[in-house]
């Protein structure tokens, strides 16, 4: 997979060139491609945003630096104009741009999964109050347009969301994970939240791990984790809990 960042704050994306993602673009499984914003802006000082149109706090990020920027990226033109390539229609296959936002929609592990079937991404990091939407909407008759959150909170620019999306997309590209088995029982990923772990030693600090751990009963252990699982969404997730048996009422009976 090919993922393209456009941001003012290339540093930002650093810590992707750690740990498993950093591993995983040293071994050609992903490519990550930070592009600095300012290198599209028109004039000398190299601005990028201007006050909000209709007044108010805060500064709007300019359309034109954004325009350019994600054509050069998009499709290969240079900075100068140069088109590489015919801009395509928006379809199914236009390319994706995703655009970190609060307004946008949650991001969550199923839509990740989606995303990790893209040959590539293009995210398209906002600061200040946001980004001209003019730029959005003449995109989106060339491009598929996502806006995405993390969640219902404001950050300070998408770059931090930037990283989410790649680390929770970045992992599950064949390869990536080393035992493919530890990324089904993740929290989320039968709808649920993750059962509690443990480790050694089996006393810490006067803390027993779960007896049922160290009893050898495969079967008892499942049921155990289970269990857990339910008990905790139903306690922190309820809504998770819901939307499980809004979609199948026997979703939770099936296997005990
Ligand atoms: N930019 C600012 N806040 C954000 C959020 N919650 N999610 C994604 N991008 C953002």
């Amino acid at each position: 997979m090919r993922v393209d960042v456009v941001t003012v704050f290339p540093e930002y994306l650093a810590p992707l060139g750690l740990s498993l993602l950093g591993r995983a673009q040293r071994l050609g499984l992903l490519a990550v491609h930070v592009h600095d914003l300012r290198g599209w802006a028109p004039d000398r000082h190299r601005t990028v945003d201007d006050t909000p149109a209709g007044g108010g706090a805060g500064m709007v990020m300019l359309p034109e630096p954004w325009g350019r920027a994600l054509d050069a990226v998009l499709v290969g033109e240079g900075p100068d104009g140069a088109v590489g390539e015919r801009p395509p229609a928006a379809g199914p296959t236009a390319p994706l741009l995703l655009v970190p936002s609060p307004s946008g929609t949650p991001l969550t592990q199923a839509w990740a999964h989606e995303l990790a079937a893209e040959p590539r991404l293009v995210l398209a990091c906002g600061r200040y109050e946001g980004i001209d939407e003019r730029v959005l909407d003449d995109a989106a008759s060339r491009y598929r347009v996502e806006p995405f959150s993390l969640g219902d909170y404001v950050l300070n620019g998408g770059e931090v969301a930037a990283l989410a999306l790649v680390e929770a997309v970045g992992r599950l590209l064949p390869g990536v994970v080393g035992n493919p088995a530890s990324l089904e029982e993740e929290s989320h990923e039968q709808g649920l939240l993750e059962h509690p772990v443990y480790t050694r030693p089996a006393r810490w600090r006067g803390l027993d791990v779960p007896a049922v751990l160290s009893s050898g009963h495969h079967a008892e252990v499942a049921r155990w984790r289970r269990e857990q699982g339910l008990r905790r969404t139903a306690r922190r997730r309820p809504d998770l809990l819901r939307a499980l048996l809004d979609a199948d009422p026997t979703a939770l009976s099936a296997d005990d």
